[in-house]
């Protein structure tokens, strides 16, 4: 049983142990983590405008407001293999393609969504990435180039739903997280298409109708019945910045929500890693570097680290070289070293080659092989996906 515990900020005493993995405990002006043992820190915390803390009751003492944190910034076994789980995920992810297809045809006729449907469909994305989450984290990485909206509204669903499990949300709290995903750039269907596809720099004008989404997409889920106030805050904050700045209200790290920032993290990744009709998507690795240089200004520095530790320098999906001399796929990230996956080996570079698979454990040290650099599996006309299926 953990003894980590989620408590509302309002709820905190003296006497309680704040932990090292509460997400965001930089932003209270608290200078460590550990016992609250004066009242001066304790008011701090109270002002601070964090939703929530996790205590250690271990360390401190325990309180009837809190929920268990079920394993906490700790990368959990999977409870199946890639291989078992991928028919699901493959599942899971066509269905999300025919929900949210049909979610913008109805928003296009001016209807409100009907979010029964969505929730079910987060459901299973929960279902799937407490399973194992590579499955479908690697489907969302192979895209199709113009289906951008819909995609990256899938996709974004399924970042939230592993960042989350990652960070030890509770099944609810990830249910609400991946719904609100799903549906955060809703309000880009009633953006015209010319403004949202353009190749070159918007005009100013435009620029304010594509900003809009935020307040269209909020608008649409209003009227959408029994959307929570989670999935809410995704929509609405998914653009602000942690400095202020951000559009459509321009708050600070201070008001906006842990929610919030979580989605414009995983927002912005995918928005970077994606193919579009004017731009080439980068590798996760570049994206990345990308992410830490947004930290502390955009995107809240703590949670950055977080999801970069939580995704992984090589995640699944990625074609990587190996110094064997070796072509292959990450099928399982490490637990602690991130550099050292489980890579499945198809192509022998030296003969120019393929060769039958192999599961190769870069963490096995006595195998002296490592990966050299990662490539562009399109641009090596490699379908990763027939390599993660088996
Ligand atoms: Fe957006």
């Amino acid at each position: 049983m953990t003894s980590i515990h989620r408590i509302p900020t309002g709820h905190v005493e003296l006497g309680m142990f704040v932990s090292e993995q509460t997400p965001n405990l930089e932003q209270s002006g608290l200078n460590s983590r550990g016992l609250i043992s004066r009242k001066e820190t304790l008011a701090k915390l109270k002002a601070s405008g964090i939703a929530e803390i996790y205590i250690d009751t271990n360390r401190g003492k325990a309180s009837s407001y809190s929920e268990p944190v079920q394993s906490a910034n700790v990368a959990q076994k999977p409870e199946l293999s890639l291989a078992e789980e991928w028919q699901r995920a493959d599942k899971v992810y066509g269905e999300a393609r025919s929900l949210v297809g049909n979610i913008v045809k109805d928003v296009k006729m001016g209807k409100a969504i009907e979010v029964g449907p969505v929730e079910e469909l987060a459901d299973e994305m929960c279902n799937s990435v407490l399973a194992n989450a590579n499955a479908l984290l690697c489907l969302s990485q192979i895209r199709e180039k113009d289906q951008y909206l819909l995609e990256h509204s899938i996709n974004v669903g399924i970042l939230m739903g592993v960042f989350c499990r990652y960070l030890g949300y509770e099944r609810e709290q990830l249910h609400q997280a991946v719904t609100g995903a799903i549906l955060h750039d809703v309000g880009k269907i009633r953006v015209p298409y010319h403004i949202l596809n353009k190749e070159g720099k918007l005009t100013d004008d435009e620029w304010v109708e594509m900003r809009n989404h935020v307040l269209y997409g909020e608008e649409v889920l209003l009227k959408s019945e029994g959307i929570s106030d989670i999935a809410l805050s995704i929509c609405a904050q998914h653009h602000e910045k942690v400095a202020g700045g951000g559009y459509p209200r321009g708050i600070d790290h201070a008001q906006i929500t842990t929610y919030g920032k979580l989605a414009s993290i995983v927002d912005i990744y995918d928005a970077i890693t994606a193919e579009r009709c004017y731009k080439k998507g980068k590798s996760p690795f570049e994206t990345m570097r990308i992410l830490s240089s947004l930290a502390g200004d955009s995107l809240d520095k703590a949670l950055v680290y977080q999801f970069i530790r939580c995704m992984s320098v090589y995640p699944v999906g990625t074609l990587v070289q190996l110094s064997n001399g070796r072509l292959g796929v990450v099928v399982q990230p490490h637990d602690r070293q991130p550099d050292r996956p489980q890579v499945k080996t198809f192509f022998n570079l030296k003969l120019r080659q393929y060769e039958a698979d192999r599961i190769v454990d870069l963490s096995n040290l006595e195998l002296g092989i490592k990966i050299v650099k990662a490539h562009d599996a399109e641009a090596l006309k490699i379908k990763v996906r027939d390599y993660i299926s088996l």
